[in-house]
């Protein structure tokens, strides 16, 4: 069996503790990007051909999530996303440490104004950090006995909430667990917790019970510009052209594992990495990682009516599930994304094809 590349690169990360390294290229222009999601509200980077690696149900989605929006003066407009928000928060981090450098010696209080006046410009366009910061000035109200701001806070927490990815898997994915072959979770989220249900049975974790658990409740040290506890995932170039970015996200989590039977049941440290449009799940100690992808709604009644009917037993549907699978560019095991089918000029091909997660 090959191994993926990005699969590799990942899990190559995962355990890594590299110092941390900013890069200072985009120093100003992203601040200047920051002033101007404030001030403007036409995003270029909305332009979904600007996306690669993107199916054209997910195009046509995008378009129709985009004229909704417009209708509805929803401004998702407010925040960076992808890269942007990353080097954004990179951008933070390296003015803080300035700002902390300044303070300390006691020196130059007008560029430490200036400085916290970037910072507190570019923390507004961040919607973790306006999820945060709203609850807490929500509570804080509350405290007061002030409940129109209050509410006025929890409003604006719950906006900045759904721009976060990582927030927005609820539902029906498909995965594939070693040599217990695919399977699906529901994933539900239980306040700043999400919680990926089994649908699926196997002979260690049966259906109804939990495959893992991710703590997505913003960081407070992220947000406030000190070192981040959980550094996104660096790609190398190559693989950043094919997914068509470069960082990708991750959460601390924890994951079941148990013996036969569900026996010995115990939770373990994990890890969610989130993938443009989909995510892994990684059970650290042991090793396993697996990529998810969002099944059709055919594959759904299937593997749902075949849950039902204990496992994939027969060859055919296997053979099916195994077609089902080699369309999501992630899962497949001998997927190498510096080479075939995930060239960049391949991938619109590959994505244009009608099929089974579509
Ligand atoms: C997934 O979870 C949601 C929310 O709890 C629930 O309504 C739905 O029925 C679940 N679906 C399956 C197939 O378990």
């Amino acid at each position: 069996m090959r191994t993926a590349t990005l699969f590799v690169c990942i899990t190559a990360i995962v355990h890594e503790t590299a110092a941390f390294t900013h890069p200072s290229l985009l120093r100003h222009s992203l601040l200047h990007k920051a002033a101007s999601f404030n001030a403007h509200s036409e995003e270029s980077s909305s332009d979904p051909s600007a996306f690669h690696g993107i199916s054209s149900h997910e195009l046509r989605h995008m378009k129709e999530a985009k004229v909704r929006k417009s209708e509805s003066h929803q401004t998702s407009k407010s925040f960076v996303s992808g890269d942007d928000l990353q080097s954004l928060r990179r951008e933070v981090l390296s003015l803080n440490q300035e700002r902390q450098k300044l303070l300390t010696a006691n020196r130059d209080p007008h560029r430490v104004a200036e400085l916290e006046q970037a910072i507190w410009q570019a923390q507004q366009v961040d919607a973790e950090y306006v999820y945060y910061i709203s609850q807490l000035r929500a509570e804080k109200a509350e405290e007061e006995g002030d409940l129109k701001r209050a509410q006025q806070h929890r409003k604006q927490a719950k906006r900045a909430r759904s721009e976060l990815p990582q927030f927005n898997l609820d539902g029906l994915w498909v995965g594939r667990y070693g040599n217990h072959g695919f399977e699906m979770i529901n994933i539900t989220y239980a306040g700043d917790t999400m919680i990926a249900y089994k649908v699926t049975d196997n002979d260690n974790v049966p259906s109804g019970e939990v495959s893992f658990t991710v703590d997505l409740s913003p960081n407070p040290k992220t947000i406030h510009g000190e070192t981040p506890l959980l550094e996104p995932i660096e790609l190398n170039h190559d693989a950043a052209e094919q997914w068509g970015l470069k960082y990708l996200p991750r959460f601390t989590g924890r994951g079941q594992v148990a013996r036969k039977g569900f026996r010995n049941a115990q939770w373990v440290e994990g890890q969610l990495i989130l993938v443009n449009k989909y995510f892994s799940f990684a059970w650290l100690p042991i090793g396993h990682q697996v990529f998810f992808g969002r099944p059709s709604a055919e594959l759904t009644l299937k593997m749902l009516r075949e849950s039902r009917s204990k496992r994939f037993a027969d060859e055919s549907s296997r053979a099916f599930l195994t077609r089902c699978w080699e369309e999501t560019a992630y899962i497949e095991d001998d997927m190498d994304v510096t080479d075939g089918i995930f060239k960049s000029h391949d991938q619109s091909f590959y994505y244009d094809q009608a099929g089974c997660f579509e």
